[in-house]
């Protein structure tokens, strides 16, 4: 699946792109199915809410899971990823943002790379995170919120915070938030299971706590090119793995096929 001229201009404009209905029902039934034996793993790979201890993000998924293996190499999200990339690229990140109902908790502000270069010593902004909705993400459940054209002005300074909620993340501070607001828009990601988005690392988002009665799990896969990988090996592995193959695409049909015995 390969992006139009529209697109990808938009993408350079806007530093992110929906991609409403990529994957089907039935595809995302799969993949939830695999989560309640995932999150009740006590894992360091399951990161835990400050206050509910109902998991956060569950990461290193490809690695523990047959179906999420599948989904890395998923040629829907790999081919515009080589397109944007226009290099071979590395699994760094693989997880999924649980922000369940009632108790998911806020994601500051932030860009991505903040954290990667900050932590990981990644020397360029060059990484793409790539979303799957796997419930319908809507203005109540703590929907991803991009300042729109935001990458255009980065990188922004942004400084480490490990206090406000279980996950360690490199944030933007209030003022650089408004001035970039002021600057472009807010726009929340919203949309039906089995939208994606692609956005870059420079791109400033957040997302809110979410209130509803609905969780709002979201798949993300962050894919860096070889050529741009870690230099510092500090966070664990779930966190940003060290195997440096590059991803290649597995059939169309790859989730819903029956396993190889
Ligand atoms: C979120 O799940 O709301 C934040 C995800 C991200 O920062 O990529
Ligand atoms: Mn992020």
């Amino acid at each position: 699946m390969l992006l139009d001229d529209a697109q990808l201009q938009r993408f350079d404009e806007d530093g992110f792109l929906v991609l409403p209905a990529l994957f089907s029902q039935a595809e995302v039934e799969l993949l939830l199915a695999e989560l309640p034996a995932l999150f009740a793993e006590r894992c360091a790979a399951n990161f835990r809410e400050k206050r509910s201890g109902v998991v956060r993000t569950a990461m290193g998924l490809h690695r523990r899971n047959a179906l999420f293996a599948r989904l890395v190499r998923h040629p829907r999200l790999l081919e515009p990823a080589e397109q944007l990339l226009g290099e071979p690229f590395y699994a760094q990140q693989v997880k999924v943002n649980a922000k369940e109902a009632f108790s998911g908790e806020v994601w500051q502000w932030h860009y991505d790379f903040a954290t990667h270069h900050g932590e990981d010593g990644v020397p360029a902004p060059r990484a793409l995170n790539l979303h799957v909705f796997l419930d319908e993400v809507n203005e109540f459940n703590g929907p991803l919120v991009f300042i729109r054209g935001s990458h255009r002005h980065g990188p922004v300074a942004a400084h480490p915070d490990t206090r406000t909620t279980s996950y360690p993340l490199w944030t933007v501070p209030d003022e650089t938030v408004t001035r970039l607001v002021e600057a472009g828009a807010l726009v929340a990601a919203k949309g039906p299971p089995g939208t994606a988005l692609i956005f870059g690392d420079c791109l400033v988002h957040g997302s809110a706590q979410n209130l509803s009665p609905w969780p709002r799990r979201i798949f993300s896969l962050i894919a860096n090119p070889v050529s741009n990988a870690l230099t510092r090996e500090q966070r664990p592995e779930h966190q940003h793995h060290r195997d440096l193959t590059p991803l290649t695409p597995l059939s169309d049909d790859c989730l819903t096929r029956p396993a190889v015995p």
